[in-house]
């Protein structure tokens, strides 16, 4: 914030507690705060609660009662955090932001996993530090402490580059300290932050660009962990970053108001969805870099230099300007976000076909990956990577994307690629699917497949994040925000992406012609067909009566319907907590038909395309078992209708093989939510997950 305009205790705790708010989706399991304290003294108050963050909010506010702050006082800077525990249960003592000692005199907010912590505190311990909590980050505020008591004299962004030179794996911190009052520095490894900066008066430039800082010599406490895998040598293919947005003009060092005085607000998030209803511009920063704000001016430096650096003569970071309204991220009338979604899935397929489809000439383009077709064209495979339902989506694509590519298409989890060491290719065309652009198993098999000289394809919902940033090329899906933990609406619209990444490459050839005709026609109707699956929402909550006190969900199919099982599984699992299992119906016979008996609830997927014949076959094993399958077809058709006990079925219009598993998907995705509402459950923030898992 501004050194000459602070805002009040009361003001800077709405702002964090809103933000928080708004992050909350990204982890839930605790939550905290620490501002400037009360009465005169300098010392920094943190306020923590395990829980949701209206608890936090809650124990803020009996705080204010008892008048334990003043909250009319001028402070400068607050920092908060809501964690979704890796290291240490959820607890206060374990929550953020961790302390560097009783006086809090440094205090750090922390996303990510410090992979070294256990040299690091072995280290401190010598040197008698005690520590408290379980958590990682406790290192990083008491290593910072441990390198200001060696170096009194050095400013705080240099304590903070001489602190986390030492961190290894992955880190977004912001720290504030009671030494440096009104200043805030943050640092970014692995894991995203951004700037955002408000203000409605002009700024003295557009971009920052970076600065370097020294390397230091006394810099290695010898603190780093052993074992790490033969690193690999380093192909660079020389490209341009086609998936990149990029604005802006102007040159300073540092980012300030024009005329000094005027108030200038800045705010460091992992996500823009804390920031959006304050500001549209936002930086984003690159690993390795620290950002500053002291006196109301930010700095950005960084700590090393990549490749791309040092072929780069004016490193900058520019200031974007986020589309996203806040309306986007508000449920409006609906009773949870993942409702809204679900419920958004006819507009915001359109908002993923806009300006790419020509229904007249039928023409599909994808501006971000236009200039690569032809390389990929002539490419050995392809790979297309991700984790839970953005795998599923690579799964539900793979068959059209065979077809049309006529290339190999291998599916990947991106953990179990990278357990794997995979080998990759200079010919190989790798695609990173991923709804947030952040998933650290994505991101890592990303920059496994960029070492060895890949071309680096995303698929992502967020622009700016860093698998967006990090690609040679990419279709971003334009789904609007996504904030519910269970994923539908950027399922959908990444299976519609990669089935439009397939029509363009299918574009040039005769033999084609007539099938891609055939799929562009059928997304002209999409939107329509998604309005009826939407329709049948009272059906299935009366289905979802019938089974909500069930203990097991199986769901079979096969074809282009494989993936919906599996997706519909992942969504029964994660919102319910009961157990489901998406099952491939050819694998039946192979082991699951020993689950079937009258008693187990089943839901079996049947639509008329090549399988449909293999599909009625395991419909009969599974009757012949005594088994009373939830059928799923689609309209009017007899066959199935006729087999159906108790009005156990649901209709889906039909529409072309290739795409009916977006119109299959959507039941579950209702059932889902109706179990989970049924059950209880907080269909927004189900048990022990995080929207956006940035740790491996
Ligand atoms: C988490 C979320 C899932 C999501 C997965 C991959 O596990 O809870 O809903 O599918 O991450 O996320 P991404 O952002 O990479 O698509």
């Amino acid at each position: 914030l501004n050194y000459l305009t602070p805002k009040t205790q009361q003001e800077i705790l709405d702002y964090l507690i809103t933000g928080l708010k708004r992050l909350e989706y990204r982890g839930y399991d605790s939550a905290g705060v620490g501002v400037d304290g009360c009465g005169t003294n300098a010392d920094i108050a943190l306020i923590r609660q395990q829980g949701p963050v209206d608890l936090l909010k809650e124990k803020i506010e009996s705080m204010r009662e008892s008048l334990e702050f003043d909250l009319v006082r001028d402070v400068h800077v607050g920092i908060a955090h809501t964690r979704w525990a890796t290291h240490g249960v959820p607890s206060e003592v374990n929550s953020h932001p961790q302390t560097s000692d009783d006086t809090n005199k440094f205090i750090v907010v922390h996303n990510g996993i410090i992979t070294n912590h256990d040299a690091i505190k072995t280290f401190l311990k010598t040197k008698g530090y005690k520590f408290i909590s379980e958590t990682d980050t406790e290192v990083i505020a008491k290593l910072i402490h441990h390198v200001h008591e060696q170096n009194p004299n050095v400013n705080f962004r240099e304590l903070v580059e001489k602190a986390i030179r030492q961190l290894e794996g992955a880190f977004a911190c912001c720290f504030k300290s009671k030494v440096f009052p009104g200043e805030c520095v943050a640092a970014r490894r692995g894991s995203p932050l951004l700037v955002a900066i408000k203000s409605q008066f002009e700024l003295n430039a557009d971009y920052v660009p970076v600065q370097y800082s020294a390397e230091d010599p006394n810099q290695n406490l010898k603190l780093h962990s052993h074992g790490h895998g033969a690193e690999s040598p380093v192909v660079q293919r020389k490209k341009p970053t086609a998936f990149r947005v990029d604005s802006g003009k102007g040159s300073t060092s540092e980012i300030s108001p024009c005329n000094p005085g005027d108030p200038v607000e800045y705010f460091f998030s992992s996500d823009a969805s804390a920031v959006v209803e304050r500001t549209n511009r936002v930086i984003y920063l690159e690993d390795d870099d620290v950002a500053a704000v002291k006196k109301g001016v930010l700095s950005i430096h960084r700590i090393s230099r990549t490749l791309d650096d040092e072929s780069n003569e004016n490193v900058r970071r520019e200031i974007l300007k986020l589309t996203t309204e806040i309306q986007e991220i508000m449920k409006g009338s609906y009773s949870s976000f993942m409702q809204k979604e679900i419920f958004e899935q006819p507009e915001s397929v359109v908002n993923t076909m806009r300006g790419r489809i020509d229904q007249k000439t039928k023409v599909v383009t994808l501006g971000g990956i236009k200039d690569f077709i032809p390389e990929i064209s002539r490419c050995r495979r392809l790979m297309l990577l991700g984790c839970g339902t953005s795998y599923h989506s690579a799964l539900a694509s793979r068959q059209l994307l065979e077809e049309l590519t006529e290339l190999p298409v291998m599916v990947e989890l991106a953990s179990d690629f990278l357990d794997r060491y995979t080998p990759i290719f200079r010919d190989d065309v790798c695609f990173f699917i991923s709804q947030s652009g952040e998933t650290a198993d994505t991101l890592n098999a990303l920059r496994y497949c960029k070492k060895r000289g890949a071309l680096i394809v995303g698929v992502t919902n967020t622009v700016g994040s860093s698998i967006s940033r990090e690609t040679h090329c990419g279709i971003h899906i334009n789904a609007g925000p996504e904030i519910g933990v269970a994923s539908t609406k950027a399922y959908t619209s990444q299976i519609l992406s990669l089935a439009m990444f397939g029509l363009v490459m299918a574009r040039d050839r005769i033999s084609a012609q007539k099938r891609c005709t055939e799929i562009i026609n059928e997304l002209g109707r999409l939107p329509e067909l998604i309005k009826k699956v939407l329709e049948q929402d009272q059906k299935i909550l009366e289905i979802a009566k019938k089974l909500y006190e069930k203990r097991s969900l199986l769901i079979m199919g096969r074809g282009y319907n494989f993936a919906t099982c599996l997706e519909g599984a992942l969504k029964v699992k994660e919102l319910t907590y009961m157990h489901s299992e998406g099952i491939q119906s050819g694998e039946l016979k192979h082991g699951p038909l020993a689950l079937v008996d009258s008693t187990v609830p089943i839901v079996m997927i049947i639509t008329k395309d090549q399988v449909y014949e293999k599909c009625l076959n395991a419909l009969a094993q599974v009757i012949a078992r005594g088994g009373n399958p939830v059928l799923i077809c689609q309209e009017g058709d007899k066959d199935i209708l006729e087999r159906a006990k108790d009005d156990m079925f649901i209709e889906v219009p039909a529409s072309v093989d290739a795409l009916q598993s977006i119109l299959t998907v959507i039941p579950f995705q209702l059932l889902s939510y109706h179990l989970a509402v049924l059950r209880g459950c907080n269909v927004d923030c189900p048990r022990n997950l995080a929207k956006s898992v940035t740790v491996e």
